[in-house]
């Protein structure tokens, strides 16, 4: 099974993420996106499509949820090599009978309208500057009475302890700084969690939820869990850097080394946090 390493970027040039960390990543939080997915009542006759679908990590928990009910689920995502490792791991698979992967861009959605139960994006729309458009072309292949659903992280509430609270937010707050000097150039809301609420109430769908999650990793830390937190840290220091001193940089960049003596991962008292947040509204 390949596993490309290269970093994919969008259309404006934000880095998205290497395989290895997409599987990292859902991994770490398996056991609260198989909560999200059980809270979504997912029927197993339903038609889902998985928009952005990555490595196909949500693809199988909706699988999991139709296979014996004679549903689908489509994952679509437009880099090709991710969708390669994504088929691949279903090669075998009793599941992968319930499943397809398709090429195509969010902003284009290459289905015949009403053609889904169940229209889920996971961690995409952070990508997406307009965001309403790629959510009016999912609309369109959601069927009447069908639900939307959004699955996006918002990057305030982030805790690292030990690593000092004051630098922490400082590095947050450089981020959050950097990603909107940029903005014009390369578009990443750090911040979309909180906003996919008004988004769906202004589409105008009906019954709208939303429900965040704090997402929790206490020592001791599995590797992928580690590999996750270290990911993310990172991007959070190589995106603040500019608007942090010199002596900060290090002392960020040293606490996720685990060559140094600051490196916290391995402490017993060692405690992350972030907030991942779930919508869903009926069309
Ligand atoms: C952070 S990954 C999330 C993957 C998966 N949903 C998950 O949560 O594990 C974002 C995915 O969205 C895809 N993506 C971003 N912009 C896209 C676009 N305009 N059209 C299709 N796919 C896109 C990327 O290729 C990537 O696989």
């Amino acid at each position: 099974m390949g596993t490309p390493d290269r970093l994919h970027e969008n259309q404006q040039g934000v880095e998205l993420s290497a395989v290895e960390w997409l599987l990292d990543h859902f991994r770490a939080k398996e056991t609260d996106r198989r909560r999200m997915v059980d809270e979504l009542d997912v029927g197993p006759s339903d038609q889902v499509l998985d928009a952005g679908c990555g490595p196909g990590m949500w693809t199988r928990l909706f699988a999991e949820k139709v296979a014996s009910g004679g549903g689908k689920v489509t994952g679509l995502d437009f880099a090709s090599d991710i969708l390669d490792y994504a088929r691949a791991s279903f090669d075998g698979d009793p599941l992968g009978s319930a499943v397809e992967f398709v090429r195509g861009d969010l902003h284009e959605v290459p289905f015949p309208p009403e053609t889904f139960d169940l229209t889920f994006l996971g961690n995409c729309l952070c990508y997406i500057r307009d965001a309403y458009d790629v959510l009016e072309k999912h609309k369109k292949v959601t069927r009447s009475g069908g639900r939307m659903v959004s699955k996006e992280f918002d990057g305030s509430a982030m805790i690292f302890h030990p690593v000092s609270p004051v630098l922490t937010l400082k590095v947050v707050t450089a981020a959050a700084q950097a990603l909107e000097e940029n903005a014009a150039s390369a578009w990443f809301d750090n911040f979309i969690g909180r906003r996919t609420y008004g988004m769906f109430r202004d589409l105008g769908l009906n019954d709208v939820w939303t429900r965040s999650y704090a997402i929790q990793k206490v020592a001791p830390l599995t590797e992928e869990a580690k590999r996750y937190i270290i990911g993310n840290a990172t991007w959070y220091g190589r995106t603040a850097a500019p608007y942090l001193s010199e002596d900060e940089r290090q002392e960020w960049a040293e606490s996720f080394d685990p060559e140094s003596e600051r490196y916290v991962l391995d402490r017993d008292d060692f405690y992350f946090c972030m907030i991942e947040t779930m919508t869903v509204g009926t069309v």
